[in-house]
């Protein structure tokens, strides 16, 4: 996060990637209880923040004109409840900049939602102890606790419960959307009943490999519902498992987003060239690395 002389924060949104997703349990508010492993991609939405009469957003980049209510209305909504709870006037201009696709399985309103709240915690000069920005986050998305970290963590409850995961390697991967937008909400609808057990690592691995033979023993139990909705998940899991160098293929959150390890980024950026030509968007990156230093745009 920088602050600049003319008063200005910038902040990431960084694509959130869940590298296995076990669902444990329904509750009986409808939300479901997870085991998570998220990792956090050098790959990003902007946010801007600067003084102004009035708040605003105004937004661009590439995937602007994809921006559902929902996904501005976390933005807005963060920035009011964040100034509600420390009883000042929110007198500013957002602008986010939309690189990510919406309704992705990437994070999307919940990743611009933190990036708000981090941005407008530093414009405002608010102190950490003044504000639970996890506990207000968790009113706006699920994924924003997680998203306020933005580094390998593991999370529990419905989102609320985060545990870093230090010392997890950075790694290249690969992210292709079909173009076709996934509510959450719908696929967690479609989710049956079937339950997986919670499955953190004993240890963190330390190599690539390492890493993709324990996610070989997990999964994501959105993938088949998500599938049932959109079956261009299918093709492009197909596709992703094809191309040279891909270690693992697998969905994010409840998709469309698909994701591929790799284990070097040239050959993330070779699939990704190939994947764009049958009309999908792809993106290679490497992932965001923990105990990086806190935003540095
Ligand atoms: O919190 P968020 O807006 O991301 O959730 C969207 C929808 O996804 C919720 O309304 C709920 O139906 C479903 N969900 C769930 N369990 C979770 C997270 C989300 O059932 N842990």
């Amino acid at each position: 996060m920088s602050v600049r002389a003319d008063d200005t924060v910038r902040a990431y949104a960084r694509a959130k990637i869940n590298l296995y997703l076990h669902v444990l349990n329904r509750r009986e508010d409808g939300y479901h209880e997870l085991d998570s492993l998220f990792v956090f991609g050098d790959f990003a939405d902007v946010i801007a923040v600067t003084p102004a009469r009035s708040l605003s957003l105004e937004i661009q980049g590439p995937f602007a004109g994809k921006l559902g209510a929902q996904e501005d209305n976390s933005v807005l909504r963060a920035a009011r409840l964040l100034a509600d709870a420390v009883q000042i006037r929110p007198q500013t201009k957002i602008t986010l900049t939309k690189n990510l696709p919406v309704a992705a399985g990437l994070g999307g309103g919940s990743a611009d939602a933190a990036a708000v709240l981090r941005a407008l915690a530093a414009l405002w000069r608010i102190s950490p102890s003044a504000v639970d920005l996890t506990l207000l986050g968790m009113g706006i998305g699920s994924d924003v606790p997680a998203c306020l970290l933005s580094e390998p963590c593991y999370v529990g409850g419905i989102g609320e419960q985060i545990e870093p995961i230090p010392g997890l390697p950075a790694f290249p991967l690969l992210l292709v959307n079909p173009g076709i937008e996934l509510a959450t909400r719908s696929v967690f609808g479609t989710f049956g009943r079937e339950f997986s057990e919670a499955a953190r690592f004993s240890e963190v691995p330390s190599t690539i490999s390492e890493l993709v033979s324990l996610l070989q023993t997990r999964h994501n139990d959105l993938e088949r519902p998500a599938i049932k909705k959109c079956s261009g998940i299918a093709e492009i899991l197909h596709a992703l498992n094809e191309t040279e160098g891909c270690l693992l293929a697998r969905l994010s959150g409840s998709g469309a987003t698909c994701f591929g390890i790799y284990g070097n980024i040239v050959e993330a950026k070779q699939a990704a060239a190939l994947l764009k030509k049958r009309g999908w968007w792809a993106e290679a990156t490497m992932t965001a690395k923990a105990e990086r230093p806190w935003e540095d745009l």
